[in-house]
Formats: structure tokens, C-alpha cells, sequence
């Protein structure tokens, strides 16, 4: 099973609409007409727009860093699958550990927003990672299970293989510590063993998952040659053109 890369920026709450639209031309150039993964841009909501024009007609990718999961109405200040489809997103995160920590999202609510954003046709970037406790506690199977299994909760087997999962430890996110190529693989194999057992191994073989975690052009190579690690979200090191090229190209 080839599972083709994907390689995510996740410009987090960064930029403003110059600076967003400066970086996504520049790497409308760098990447070129037929990169070999796909590449996607994750801007703030309100660059999407700057960026959707920045990557028209272009190979990239437009994801959005969160959504609401409710149809039009009175949510103030909220943003639903509908209108980043509108802005022309194709993509969208879903349970970041920094939302899940600093805005206390819980697995129901990011398996509220996998399901809206697959009943608006985007792709659902859904996220899991153990803190540092968990991972010095013994718990990190456990933690990343339980947040597989909710995540995931109600999602059926023909549009599972859709999905996209990253696996980001939380101790390697904006530290500059990543995981080692073999702790790495080593839960993204028992992600995929999981993601298995819930729909069915050829399913789970098709699902691609990302490794983040302070993911830079010096560590991607090896990284990303792991068997299951099939991409790349990446915070820091999206912000520079060089540096978000040198993950997407390589090998
Ligand atoms: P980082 O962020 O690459 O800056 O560690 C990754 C992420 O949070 O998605």
C-alpha cells in the first residue's frame, strides 16, 4: 500500500495578510507544478481568503485550523465547514493539543467537528499526542487510544479512509525536542493497528498519519522514512519558505 505524503504547515495564530500571502507565493514557486507529496496550508481564518488567492490554480492545498460544528445560526464568533468550503478550504485541523489544553476541547467535541467537516467534504486533519507526564508515566498508548477512540467515535468505515491522523506528542510541539524516528513509529504503528481493529486492516492501511512535533529539514528525512509515518504537520518551520521546502522535499 503507497500512501502518497502529505506535508501540512500550520501557521497557528501567526502572520498578518501581507506576510501570509508574501509566504504562501513564495511557496507557490518553491514547490512548483507537481510536488511528489501533497502540500497544504493551514492560515488563520481570516488569511484564508489571501491565501486561497496566493495558491489558485496551483498544486497546495487549503486547510483551515479548526471549525464549528453546526450549520449556520447564532454562534458568535465561530466558523462551520460551509464557509471554509466558501473560502475554498479543502482541508481542516481538528483537536490540536493546544486547543485541546488551552480551550479544553474533549474528544466528543472533536468527533462533533470530524463529522461536520467530512458532511462539508473536508478533509479532516484530527490530531492526538500524550504530554510529557503521560509519556514519562507509561501512559502514552493508553492516552493516544482514548483519543482515537473518541476522536474517531461514529465515523464509518467507507469514509475512514479519508481521514488524515497526527500524532504530535506534546513535548516535542514548539520545544525543538522531536521524537526519535523510533518513538515515532513506534505509536504511529500502534495507531495504525488501532485504526485497524476499528474499521478493518485494509482500511487503516490506506489512512495516512502524520508525525508532528518540531519537524524541520534536518530531522524530516529520517522521520519521514518510517513505515507509518506518512507526512508531516508542522508548526515552526512552516513560517519560512526554505525551511517548509526542505520537509516537503524530502527524501
Ligand atoms: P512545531 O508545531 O512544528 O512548531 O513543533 C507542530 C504543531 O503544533 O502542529
Amino acid at each position: 500500500m503507497t500512501r502518497r505524503r502529505i506535508i501540512a504547515g500550520n501557521w497557528k495564530m501567526n502572520m498578518r495578510g501581507d506576510t501570509a500571502a508574501a509566504l504562501a507565493k513564495g511557496l507557490v514557486t518553491a514547490v512548483g507544478d507537481e510536488p511528489a507529496v501533497d502540500v497544504v496550508l493551514c492560515p488563520p481564518f481570516v488569511y484564508l481568503d489571501v491565501v486561497a488567492d496566493a495558491i489558485a490554480g496551483t498544486p497546495i492545498g487549503l486547510g483551515a485550523q479548526n471549525l464549528y460544528a453546526a450549520d449556520d445560526g447564532a454562534y458568535t464568533g465561530e466558523i462551520n465547514a460551509g464557509m471554509l468550503n466558501d473560502v475554498g478550504c479543502r482541508y481542516v485541523i481538528l483537536g490540536h493539543s493546544e486547543r485541546r489544553a488551552l480551550l479544553g476541547e474533549t474528544d466528543d467535541q472533536i468527533s462533533e467537528k470530524l463529522h461536520a467537516a467530512l458532511a462539508g467534504n473536508l478533509v479532516p486533519i484530527v490530531c492526538v499526542g500524550e504530554t510529557l507526564d503521560d509519556r514519562e508515566a507509561g501512559r502514552t498508548e493508553k492516552v493516544v487510544e482514548t483519543q482515537i477512540r473518541g476522536s474517531l467515535a461514529g465515523l464509518d468505515e467507507a469514509r475512514a479512509a479519508s481521514i488524515v491522523v497526527a500524532y504530535e506528542p506534546v513535548w516535542a510541539i514548539g520545544t525543538g525536542k522531536t521524537a526519535t524516528p523510533e518513538q515515532a513509529e513506534e505509536v504511529h504503528a500502534l495507531i495504525r493497528q488501532l485504526l485497524g481493529e476499528l474499521f478493518t486492516p485494509e482500511v487503516a492501511a490506506q489512512i495516512r498519519i502524520q508525525y508532528g512535533g518540531s519537524v524541520k529539514p534536518s530531522n524530516a528525512k529520517e522521520l519521514l522514512g518510517q513505515a507509518n509515518i506518512d507526512g508531516a504537520l508542522v508548526g515552526g518551520a512552516s513560517l519560512k519558505v526554505d525551511d517548509f521546502l526542505g520537509i516537503v522535499t524530502a527524501e
